[in-house]
């Protein structure tokens, strides 16, 4: 079976632009091949601020919310998350949606698709890095980073990409491959 990678959507403000850019990462990873895609919207997760009473490494989730959560990361193996840059922050939601689990994060790759300004979102996508790293996870030095994105919007709506893009996307693919077959090795220990 193929190992599951989820393209994880972090904006969740009314007309955001995430969902556009993370179908164009979505359908490319599909053609590239080597993981089972799927688009996982924390909008569709419906995560209030942080609201367990317990610390997460002990597991005892109260919520229904933070069940379904945990269940959903458990199935993953690998990440790439669409990162926009707020203040030259990540968005409060993608720490906040980090923070209600540790366990199921642990010992996976992890890739940041930035967009934004001139900056491309990489200011956002740096400090993003150092919250995945404390999750156990493998914060990918590569990353696809797009800036002026909104020119890149189609009047259709679509995200249209370059050749640079298509091959940032390709060797972040290749390195969640290549990571994930290692990190496998210390997930089943
Ligand atoms: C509160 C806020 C702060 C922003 N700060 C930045 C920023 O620091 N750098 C940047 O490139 N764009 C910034 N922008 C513009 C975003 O790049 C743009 O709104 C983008 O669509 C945000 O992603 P989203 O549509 O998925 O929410 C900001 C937008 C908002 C709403």
């Amino acid at each position: 079976m193929a190992p599951k990678l989820f393209t994880i959507v972090t904006s969740t403000r009314p007309g955001r632009k995430g969902p556009i850019m993370a179908q164009w990462f979505h359908d490319y990873a599909t053609a590239h091949g080597g993981f089972e895609n799927e688009i996982v919207d924390l909008a569709d997760m419906g995560l209030p601020f942080f609201n367990e009473p317990n610390h997460p490494r002990m597991q005892k989730y109260e919520h229904e919310h933070t069940k379904k959560w945990s269940a959903k990361i458990k199935e993953a193996d690998a990440f790439v998350f669409m990162m926009p840059e707020y203040n030259s922050f990540p968005p409060a939601e993608f720490t906040n949606a980090l923070d209600y689990l540790f366990y199921e994060w642990n010992y996976k790759p992890a890739a940041i698709f930035s967009y934004g300004g001139v900056s491309a979102g990489t200011r956002s996508a740096q400090i993003a890095r150092l919250h995945l790293a404390s999750m156990r996870m493998t914060p990918l030095p590569e990353g696809i980073n797009v800036p002026n994105f909104a020119a890149h919007i189609s009047d259709e709506g679509k995200f249209v990409a370059n050749e640079l893009i298509e091959a940032s996307a390709k060797t972040v693919l290749d390195e969640l491959k290549i990571w994930n077959e290692g990190l496998q090795v210390i997930r089943k220990k």
